[in-house]
């Protein structure tokens, strides 16, 4: 609650000062950016501890947040995130079962126009403007209350594909971070199941330097990977739906080829 409580005095100046927590937490680590986003959960419920998981119910004044923002977010998002928070659209990210933290690291980038490495991110920014940093915090704990993807984030799976992706997966340690079921934590964004279409964008901003993230864990896990590689990692993570992904790279790698 300290770190929580000092980073909350810094963040209600949003202009100036707000882009400078983010790029001093790009800098200084993840630290810093679970402060960040701690700071955002304990101006409203002071808990801060952003559990969130389909667990709503009785936490105060996190609750009213989270209502509120559920009708605003069948309002102003479902559209794109889809109304369970599984995308239907192109190149729309799965929202459903994120976890708060990342989210609301992430609203924080778009409103402040830092996160800006796909088509459609202009979209996303100018939603995301003028949200207040309750907003922030209502719309990414109500995002962690949402289910996860129940099926894979698109088209055929590709045996020899998925395998490639998952022995790359393993070699670059995405699972030591992202977790064996590939469903994140904390700041770590879940990733099994996610649309092929957006995780591509996504890994490439990260191997480009284009894509700000807390720290260059995620520039230096796809150091020296190709582009063949890279599609090969975001088709075993798109098939890789969280709750049967260890089942099913077992299956895989039991069968014979
Ligand atoms: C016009 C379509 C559209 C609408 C409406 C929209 N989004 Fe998005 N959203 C996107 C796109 C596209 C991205 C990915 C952009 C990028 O990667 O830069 C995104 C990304 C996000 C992310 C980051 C996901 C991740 O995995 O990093 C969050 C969180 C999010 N949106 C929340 C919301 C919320 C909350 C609302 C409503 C207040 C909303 N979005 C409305 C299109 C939309
Ligand atoms: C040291 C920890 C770490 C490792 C290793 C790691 N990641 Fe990440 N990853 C993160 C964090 C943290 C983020 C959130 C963005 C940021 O702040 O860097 C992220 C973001 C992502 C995203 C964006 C998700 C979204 O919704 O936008 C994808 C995709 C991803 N990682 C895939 C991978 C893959 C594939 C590997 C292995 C090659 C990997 N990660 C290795 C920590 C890690």
């Amino acid at each position: 609650m300290t770190a929580g409580t000092a980073g909350a005095r810094a963040t209600p100046a949003r202009a100036g000062r707000s882009v400078a927590v983010v790029l001093a937490a790009a800098r200084a680590g993840v630290l810093a950016a679970a402060s960040l986003a701690a700071a955002a959960f304990a101006q409203g419920s002071g808990t801060g501890a952003g559990t969130g998981a389909g667990t709503g119910a009785g936490t105060g004044a996190g609750t009213g947040a989270t209502t509120a923002h559920a009708a605003r977010y069948a309002e102003l998002c479902a559209a794109c995130h889809g109304p369970r928070g599984t995308s239907e659209m192109a190149l729309v990210p799965h929202l459903g079962g994120q976890p708060s933290f990342y989210a609301i690291t992430q609203l924080f980038l778009f409103r402040e126009g830092r996160r800006n490495d796909h088509p459609l991110a202009a979209a996303m920014a100018t939603i995301a403007k003028g949200m207040s940093d309750a907003d922030l915090r209502g719309f990414s704990e109500f995002i962690a209350t949402l289910p996860p993807p129940s099926a894979a984030g698109g088209g055929t799976r590709d045996a020899a594909r998925f395998d490639r992706g998952r022995a790359l997966a393993f070699q670059h340690h995405c699972t030591g971070c992202h977790g064996a079921d590939l469903a994140g934590g904390r700041q770590v964004p879940r990733v099994g199941g996610q649309r092929e279409d957006y995780l591509l964008i996504a890994l490439k901003g990260f191997r480009s330097g284009v894509r700000l993230g807390y720290t260059n864990a995620m520039g230096e896990a796809l150091a020296g990977l190709g582009e063949a590689q890279i599609e090969d990692l975001a088709h075993f993570l798109a098939h890789a739906v969280a709750a049967a992904a260890p089942a099913a790279a077992a299956a895989a790698s039991s069968s014979p080829r």
